[in-house]
C-alpha cells in the first residue's frame, strides 16, 4: 500500500487481467456493494494504467469524492447526488458526436470504449465554490475520440450536453439552470492532453453521482466546466453557449481557468479549502491554472486572463 499513490503502481497492478468483469457485472457489483454499505472500492476492476500527468498528491477518499457533490440535475445540495443519482439509468448510453465531423452518429458506451486503454489520472480538482479535493480519475484523451471521428478544419470548439431525464434526474424538475447543462472548450484546449474523458475512479467505475457512465475532466478550469453524464458532444466553427455563462455571465466566463489573481465577484479565489481536512484545517493558496501552468498557458499566450476569464 505503502507506493499506492506513486506513478509506478496502481489498484490494477493488484488484480490479474482474467479477474476483470463485464460492465454490467461491474455496476452489478457496484451496486451489491453500495448496499452492503462498503465504504471504498475492494477489488481492482478497470485496469487502468498509471500515468506520467497523475500528481503525487495525497488523493480523497472515495467517501469523500463520492458524498460531497454538484450534480445539480439531482438537485442543489452537497448530498442530492449521492441520495438521489442512484435513480439514473446508465445503461444502455448513447453518445451522439456531431457538428463539423467526418463520422456523425450515435455511438454507444461500448463503442466508444472500443480498444481504448484506460489510464489513472490523480488530478487536482478546483471547484469555483473555492473547495478542492485530488481525485484518482480513470480515463482516456479526448483527443483519442475526437481523433476517431475525424475532426474538420473548420471546427474551432467542441461543445458538450449532459442528459434531461426529469424521471430520473429530480432536480430538472426546477429552472434552476437551463437544462440540458452544456459546456463548451476551445478546439486546442480539447485536444490537450491533460483533458480526459473520464468513466470511473479509483479504479471502479464512476459512481452516478460523479457523472456516469462518462464526464469530461479539465484539470487547469473551474470544476463547472468538468460536465458530468455526457450524452452529445458537437464541433462547432462558433463559441458555444455554456450553462453557467447562460445563467450569470458576469460571474462565470467561458474560459474559467483556475487563476488566484481573478477574484469571483462575491469572493476571494486566492485560495481554497481542501474537502475532508476537517473544520479547522487551514485554507491553502490555490495555484495558477491550478498548479498546471507549464502544462497549459501556452494555450492563452497573448489573451489577458482577467478579461478571459
Ligand atoms: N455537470 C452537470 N451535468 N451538472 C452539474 O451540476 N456541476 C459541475 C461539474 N459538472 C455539474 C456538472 C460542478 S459545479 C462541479 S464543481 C463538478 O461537476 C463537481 O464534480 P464532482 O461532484 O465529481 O466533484
Amino acid at each position: 500500500m505503502a507506493g499506492r499513490w506513486k506513478n509506478d503502481l496502481n489498484w490494477s497492478d493488484v488484480t490479474p487481467k482474467s479477474a476483470y468483469l463485464t460492465r454490467r457485472q461491474i455496476m452489478a457489483g457496484a451496486g451489491a456493494a453500495a448496499i452492503g454499505g462498503i465504504a471504498g472500492p475492494a477489488l481492482a476492476k478497470l485496469g487502468a494504467v498509471p500515468s506520467a500527468y497523475s500528481t503525487d498528491a495525497e488523493p480523497n477518499s472515495w467517501e469523500d469524492i463520492t458524498s460531497y457533490n454538484n450534480f445539480y440535475e439531482f438537485g442543489t445540495g452537497k448530498d442530492d447526488p449521492a441520495k438521489y443519482a442512484d435513480k439514473l439509468t446508465t445503461d444502455p448510453w448513447t453518445v451522439t458526436i456531431d457538428g463539423l465531423v467526418d463520422a456523425p452518429g450515435d455511438y454507444s458506451f461500448d463503442d466508444i470504449m472500443a480498444g481504448l486503454t484506460l489510464e489513472e489520472r490523480i488530478y487536482r480538482f478546483r471547484c469555483v465554490e473555492a473547495w478542492s479535493m485530488v481525485i484518482p480519475w480513470v480515463g482516456f484523451e479526448l483527443k483519442d475520440l475526437l481523433d476517431r471521428v475525424g475532426v474538420q478544419p473548420d471546427a474551432k470548439y467542441v461543445a458538450f450536453e449532459t442528459l434531461v431525464r426529469p424521471d430520473e434526474m429530480p432536480g430538472q424538475r426546477f429552472g434552476v439552470l437551463d437544462w440540458p447543462y452544456r459546456e463548451g472548450l476551445r478546439l486546442d484546449e480539447a485536444m490537450h492532453p491533460l483533458t480526459i474523458m473520464a468513466t470511473g475512479l479509483y479504479d471502479e467505475p464512476m459512481p452516478n453521482q460523479n457523472g456516469a457512465p462518462i464526464r469530461l475532466v479539465v484539470p487547469w478550469k473551474y470544476g463547472f466546466k468538468s460536465i458530468k453524464s455526457i450524452v452529445r458532444i458537437s464541433l462547432t466553427a462558433e463559441e458555444p453557449p455554456t450553462s453557467w455563462n447562460m445563467s450569470n455571465a458576469r460571474e462565470y466566463g467561458f474560459y474559467s481557468n483556475v487563476n488566484p489573481n481573478v477574484d469571483h465577484p462575491r469572493w476571494s479565489q486566492a485560495t481554497e479549502r481542501k474537502v475532508g481536512g476537517g473544520l479547522f484545517a487551514r485554507r491553502i493558496p490555490t495555484l495558477m491554472f491550478n498548479g498546471y501552468e507549464a502544462e497549459v498557458a501556452s494555450l492563452y499566450d497573448g489573451m489577458d486572463l482577467a478579461e478571459f476569464y
